[in-house]
């Protein structure tokens, strides 16, 4: 690998232990993907915060690191195992709440930014067209990669903390722009009525390409919301880390100009592949006894929503809307968080119906509108789901 003065001299020392140990495995990483050198980044994002997820393993090695190096470009970490603030509320233990306020401190006294969402772009962290980012919550992976042009590979919790260091990254796949081409067109002709039918997509299509790039031709632009719900799905259900939509996403031209893309596969996409996906999503006939949106983590438009939806009414259940400390400020300053309280939901920040300990508070059944959230609850919450729009879901759990 070609290694730069300054580079050369981090692997050596010159700029403390920490620096050097991060360079060398980044290095050693670079070079089993035989990436030609490294490229600096301008932004890092780190999963691998959730106690349930890493335990004390992940605990002791966040602390160890932050006795050597710190961080001093923009890093934002991924959702935790509780809201911060409320996990006594909420129902979380107190044992759990004190490890995973402890891996965020560790977190902290490297320099990352604890904002814990997995939406950092709708906070602030909002790369450019083609710059270089080192990301690891595969959702956001596919949104900065798909509708933001920026360049990401999929990387571990580890891998992007590493770079976030040393502000680097090895140069391999996302980042090279040959590399970014679609691998197969699916012709989706259907008129989308709601984010559970883009969610599907997402997951059927996620099944059939794995990490290829899919190129989508879809009737309409389906807005920013979607767009994410899309690649949250496409990365759960396979492991896409960048997808094209034509007209919509910033690179959509570049493939469809590409002098491979007339020899690529097409893939039909009808109305009963949309439905059936749908349906398959849901594991049970009960009605939730927890309504859990935002996944990813709500924008202040999708809170808007639910907040318009629920003026005046009384809900039955519980009702977690999930989403970043700030966006709940953002809810509070506008009167959503008040109206949502009032109708007896939640605005849960810092974490998900996913890497929370849910499991643990007495819930049998979830209502969904993500299509991520439905394929991962039934294993990593060992509870049934309900898949279905933000509207329909609501609807089941008013008085
Ligand atoms: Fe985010 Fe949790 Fe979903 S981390 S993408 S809300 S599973």
């Amino acid at each position: 690998m070609q290694l730069t003065k300054y580079e050369e001299d981090m692997i050596n020392g010159e700029y403390g232990e920490g620096k050097a140990e991060c360079m060398e495995i980044l290095v050693s990483l670079g070079k089993i993907y035989d990436a030609e050198k490294m490229v600096p980044i301008t932004s890092a994002q780190v999963s691998g915060v959730s106690y349930k997820t890493i335990g004390d393993a992940g605990l002791d090695f966040v602390v160890d690191l932050g006795k050597k190096a710190d961080i001093s470009l923009e890093c934002m970490l991924n959702p935790a195992g509780v809201d911060i603030e409320n996990w006594k509320e909420l129902g979380f233990s107190e044992e759990f709440a004190k490890k995973q306020i402890d891996i965020i401190k560790g977190y902290e006294s490297i320099g990352v930014m604890s904002t814990c969402t997995c939406t950092p772009y709708l906070i602030g962290n909002t790369p450019l067209l083609n710059d270089h980012i080192a990301w690891s919550e595969s959702s956001a992976v596919c949104y900065a990669n798909s509708v933001i042009g920026a360049r990401t590979n999929r990387e571990g919790g580890p891998s992007a903390l590493l770079a976030a260091i040393v502000g680097r990254t090895p140069y391999y796949a996302n980042h090279i722009k040959e590399n970014r081409k679609a691998d197969i067109i699916f012709n989706v002709d259907y008129d989308f009525n709601n984010e559970a039918e883009i969610g599907a997509l997402g997951y059927y299509v996620g099944q059939i390409v794995n990490d290829k790039k899919p190129y989508f031709k879809l009737n309409g632009n389906p807005g920013r919301n979607n767009l994410k719900l899309l690649g949250a799905a496409l990365a759960s259900s396979g492991a896409v880390s960048l997808y094209h939509a034509e007209g919509i996403t910033p690179e959509s031209e570049f493939a469809r100009n590409h002098d491979n893309f007339e020899e690529l596969e097409v893939v039909e996409v009808d109305s009963s592949i949309i439905k059936d996906n749908v349906e398959g999503l849901t594991t049970t006939d009960k009605t939730p006894d927890l309504v859990c949106l935002g996944c990813p983590h709500a924008s202040i438009t999708e809170i808007q929503k639910v907040a318009n939806i629920l003026k005046g009414k009384r809900l039955s259940k519980d009702l977690w809307i999930c989403t970043s400390r700030a966006t709940k400020s953002i809810a509070d300053q506008c009167g959503y968080l008040d109206i949502i309280e009032q109708a007896g939901g939640k605005i849960v920040s810092d974490t998900c119906m996913v890497v929370a300990p849910v499991e643990d508070l007495n819930y049998e059944v979830i209502g969904v509108n993500s299509a991520k959230a439905a394929n991962y609850v039934p294993n990593m919450c060992k509870l049934d789901v309900v898949y279905d729009t933000c509207e329909n879901l609501i609807d089941m759990i008013i008085k």
